[in-house]
C-alpha cells in the first residue's frame, strides 16, 4: 500500500531534537523525502543516521533560518538535489522568560529573527518552488503564547508568535491560487529541551493534572501528528487555519 507521503519532499527546520526531530520521524516514517536542518549539524546527523537504518530517505543540511543572506542559496541546493520541495515545515525556534520590563531591543531583534522574520523569509523563497509546482505544503509551528499572550514565557516571544499565525494565512491568501496550503499549530505546554528553560515545567501551580483538560504536558509526537495531517492530502481543503495542540489549556 502507499505510504501518505509517498513521492513527497519535506523540509523541516530546526529538526536536529525536540519537536522538529519528532516531526521529522513521523514525515519519514509516513514515507517523504526528509531534509534534516539545524544550526546543530551533530544532531541532524545523528537523525540522519537513524532514519536511514529504519529504511527512510533522509539528508542533513546546516541550514541556519535566520541567516537571511543564504536562504534562497540553501533552497535552490534542496531542491537541486531531490528535484522539488513538497512540504516546508517552519519549526526551528528560540524562547526566553524574560520579564517583560528587561526585554532589551538586542534580545527583541534577536527573537524576531530566529522566531519570525525567517518565517517569512523561508516561506517566500520556498513559496517560488511551490507555485512553479503548482503544489505546495506550508506549516508553520507557532505557540499557544501567540494566540494569548505568555505568562513565563517573554512579550518578545509571544509577539513574533502571533506574527506567524498572520503569516500563515497571508500564505494562504497567496497561495490559494497555486494549489499551496499554508497552516499554523500552535503547541501548548510540550517536554522538549526548550520547556526546561521555563517556568511551568517546575512550578506546583502548573501542575498539568491540575490545570490541563488532558491532565499531562504536550509530547514532540502529539505536534508531530497534526503537522502530519496538514502536510499530508488529508487536509487538502484546509488553508489559513490555527490548530491547537494544547491538551485544552487554552480554548480560543
Ligand atoms: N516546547 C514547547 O513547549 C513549545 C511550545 C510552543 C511552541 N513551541 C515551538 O516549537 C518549536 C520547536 O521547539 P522545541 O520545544 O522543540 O525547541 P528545542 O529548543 O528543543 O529545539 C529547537 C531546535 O531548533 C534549532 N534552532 C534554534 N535556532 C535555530 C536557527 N537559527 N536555525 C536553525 N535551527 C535553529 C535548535 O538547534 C534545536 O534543534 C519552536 O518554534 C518553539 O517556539 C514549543
Amino acid at each position: 500500500m502507499n505510504k501518505l507521503l509517498a513521492e513527497k519532499v519535506a523540509v523541516v527546520t530546526g529538526s536536529g531534537r525536540g519537536i522538529g526531530a519528532a516531526i521529522a520521524r513521523q514525515l519519514a516514517h509516513h514515507g517523504a523525502k526528509i531534509v534534516l536542518t539545524d544550526i546543530d549539524d551533530k544532531s541532524i546527523k545523528s537523525l540522519e543516521s537513524e532514519l536511514i537504518q529504519a529504511g527512510c530517505q533522509a539528508k542533513s543540511m546546516v541550514f541556519n533560518v535566520a541567516d537571511f543572506a543564504q536562504i534562497r542559496e540553501k533552497i535552490d541546493s534542496i531542491r537541486n538535489l531531490f528535484g522539488r520541495i513538497d512540504i516546508w515545515v517552519n519549526n526551528a525556534g528560540i524562547t526566553e522568560s524574560a520579564p517583560i520590563e528587561s526585554i532589551t531591543e538586542t534580545q527583541w531583534d534577536r527573537m524576531q529573527d530566529i522566531d519570525l522574520k525567517s518565517v517569512f523569509f523561508c516561506s517566500q523563497a520556498v513559496f517560488a518552488v511551490m507555485k512553479e509546482q503548482q503544489y505546495g505544503r506550508l506549516v508553520h509551528i507557532s505557540s499557544m503564547a501567540g494566540e494569548r499572550g505568555g505568562r513565563g514565557s517573554s512579550a518578545s516571544y509571544s509577539a513574533a508568535k502571533a506574527g506567524v499565525i498572520n503569516l500563515a494565512k497571508s500564505f494562504a491568501l497567496n497561495g490559494g491560487q497555486y494549489n499551496i496550503t499554508s497552516n499554523a499549530v500552535c503547541p501548548g505546554r510540550t517536554l522538549t529541551e526548550m520547556a526546561k528553560g521555563l517556568s511551568w515545567l517546575t512550578d506546583p501551580k502548573d501542575d498539568p493534572k491540575l490545570t490541563i483538560p488532558l491532565g499531562r504536558f504536550g509530547t514532540p509526537e502529539d505536534i508531530a501528528n497534526a503537522v502530519l495531517f496538514l502536510a499530508s492530502d488529508l487536509s487538502s481543503y484546509i488553508t489559513g487555519a490555527t490548530i491547537d495542540v494544547n491538551g485544552g489549556l487554552y480554548m480560543r
